[in-house]
C-alpha cells in the first residue's frame, strides 16, 4: 500500500492499538450483542473455518474460536501488527488455540481462493471500503461456503 492517506491511517491505528488492548474487555462486553448477532447470521457452526478480516486487537476473532469449537479454526488478520500481537496475547491469555494470526491487508490476503466456509469483518468494512481496498468479491473470492458475515459492512 502505497497511498498517503493510507499511510496516516494505519499510523493512526498502530498509534491506537494499546488502548484497544488496554480496554479489550469493555469494547468485548459493549459489542458482545453485535458479535452474537453477526455470528449467527453469518451460520457460523462448530467445525467451519472462519477468516476474520480487520480482527484488530483479536475480537471478534477468539468470540468465533469459541463458536466453532476445537474442531473449526480462525484465521485472524489485521494490517497493523501491533493489533495481530494483541490479539496472539489475548488468546494466549484466554486459552484459545484454534486461532492463527497474520498480518495483513485487506486487499491481499494471502490465502487461496475457496479457503474459508466463511469471511467475517466486524466493525471493518466502513474503515476498508472507504479507501476502496476491500469489496463484497474480494471477499468472495476467499469464501467456498454459501454466506459471508461481513459484520458492519452489510455485504453478502
Ligand atoms: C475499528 S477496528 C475493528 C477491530 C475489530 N474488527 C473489532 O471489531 O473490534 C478496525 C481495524 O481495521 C484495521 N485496518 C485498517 N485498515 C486496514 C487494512 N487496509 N487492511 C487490514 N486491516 C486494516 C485496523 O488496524 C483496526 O485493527
Amino acid at each position: 500500500m502505497s497511498h498517503p492517506e493510507a499511510n496516516s491511517t494505519l499510523r493512526e491505528w498502530t498509534e491506537s492499538a494499546p488502548y484497544w488492548e488496554r480496554h479489550g474487555a469493555t469494547i468485548r462486553a459493549i459489542f458482545a450483542p453485535i458479535t452474537r448477532a453477526l455470528i449467527e447470521e453469518a451460520g457460523i457452526v462448530s467445525g467451519q473455518s472462519v477468516l476474520d478480516v480487520a480482527g484488530g486487537p483479536g475480537e471478534p476473532s477468539l468470540s468465533i474460536a469459541e463458536a466453532v469449537g476445537p474442531t473449526g479454526s480462525v484465521a485472524c488478520t489485521d494490517a497493523v501488527a501491533e493489533m495481530v500481537e494483541a490479539a496472539e496475547r489475548e488468546a494466549h491469555r484466554r486459552g484459545i488455540t484454534n486461532v492463527s494470526f497474520r498480518k495483513c491487508m485487506a486487499d491481499s490476503l494471502p490465502f487461496g481462493d475457496n479457503s474459508f466456509d466463511v469471511v467475517f469483518s466486524r466493525l471493518g468494512g466502513h474503515v476498508l471500503s472507504r479507501h476502496g481496498y476491500f469489496s463484497a468479491r474480494d471477499v468472495a473470492r476467499n469464501k467456498k461456503g454459501r454466506s459471508v458475515g461481513a459484520g458492519c459492512m452489510a455485504e453478502k
